[in-house]
């Protein structure tokens, strides 16, 4: 059985001090949960490396939010996932809408992160997702099916890949799909990796994100193609991450 995947998304928030005491709080607290799924925190940048140093050993894995391509160069303000895994991250959010409509990264970009950050040893988090307007049009599986297939043409393999279905209009609006839409599109996702990959595609794991909270945190467990959930909003602060893992867990350890 492939192990649950709980992922923090900080986005813009949190400063290294307080990137600093949610981990040390969380540390303290999370003795009392024996069981866990496997967690990663994606800070600021500027927080990444500590948060990887006071994590050291610890089961829980540090994450950017994207990357640039390249190794290193005459970049002006570019940060390579060279530069990211050398700082401790372990995984890395693509093609998260907020990049894609606020940054431009369009599905090339996206795809040429994936494999990029596979090939300096980085997990890439691949999100895709439809906005409200193609929702409406009935464009969802369309939409994904483009976003998943141009991603996955340029790897050699899926392994160390996880793919996050986030629906546009769900993310930060407290709206969500139900819980057997999400695992539906997640089965499109997994139809596709499958073709693709008739011997890996089935292992891949499939978050759901948009609007996760630990009220809404037992519903897309309780989906059977979901493995795990990319969580913005309720990921800062301790006692609801540390309850959103239990959720999790109650329904799914
Ligand atoms: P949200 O963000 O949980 O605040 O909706 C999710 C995301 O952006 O990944």
């Amino acid at each position: 059985m492939v192990r649950s995947l709980l992922v923090a998304n900080w986005k813009m928030y949190k400063t290294v001090a307080e990137s600093q005491a949610f981990v040390q709080e969380w540390l303290e607290r999370r003795a009392k949960t024996d069981r866990a799924a496997e967690q990663v925190i994606c800070p600021t940048l500027p927080a990444l490396y500590v948060l990887a140093q006071a994590l050291r050993g610890r089961d829980i894995r540090v994450g950017a939010q994207t990357l640039d391509l390249g190794r290193e160069g005459a970049n002006t303000g570019a940060v390579s996932g060279y530069l990211l895994r050398e700082a401790g991250a372990s995984y890395v959010i693509v093609g998260h809408s907020e990049r894609r409509r606020l940054y431009g990264e369009d599905d090339a970009v996206v795809r040429d992160q994936a494999v990029a950050a596979l090939e300096c040893g980085l997990k890439p988090i691949i999100c895709v997702g439809e906005s409200r307007a193609e929702r409406e049009l009935g464009r969802t599986d369309a939409v994904i099916l483009h976003q998943v297939q141009s991603v996955i043409q340029a790897l050699n393999d899926l392994a160390d890949t996880v793919f996050a279905y986030e629906p546009v209009w769900a993310i930060g609006t407290g709206l969500v799909p139900t819980a057997e839409e999400a695992d539906r599109v997640a089965g499109v996702i997994q139809d596709a990796l499958v073709r693709a990959y008739p011997n890996s595609g089935g292992t891949v794991r499939i978050l759901y994100g948009g609007s996760v909270n630990r009220q809404t945190v037992r519903e897309f467990a309780a989906a059977p193609r979901l493995d795990g959930a990319l969580v913005g909003g309720a990921s800062l602060d301790v006692e609801h991450w540390i309850a959103l893992n239990q959720g999790w867990m109650e329904v799914r350890g």
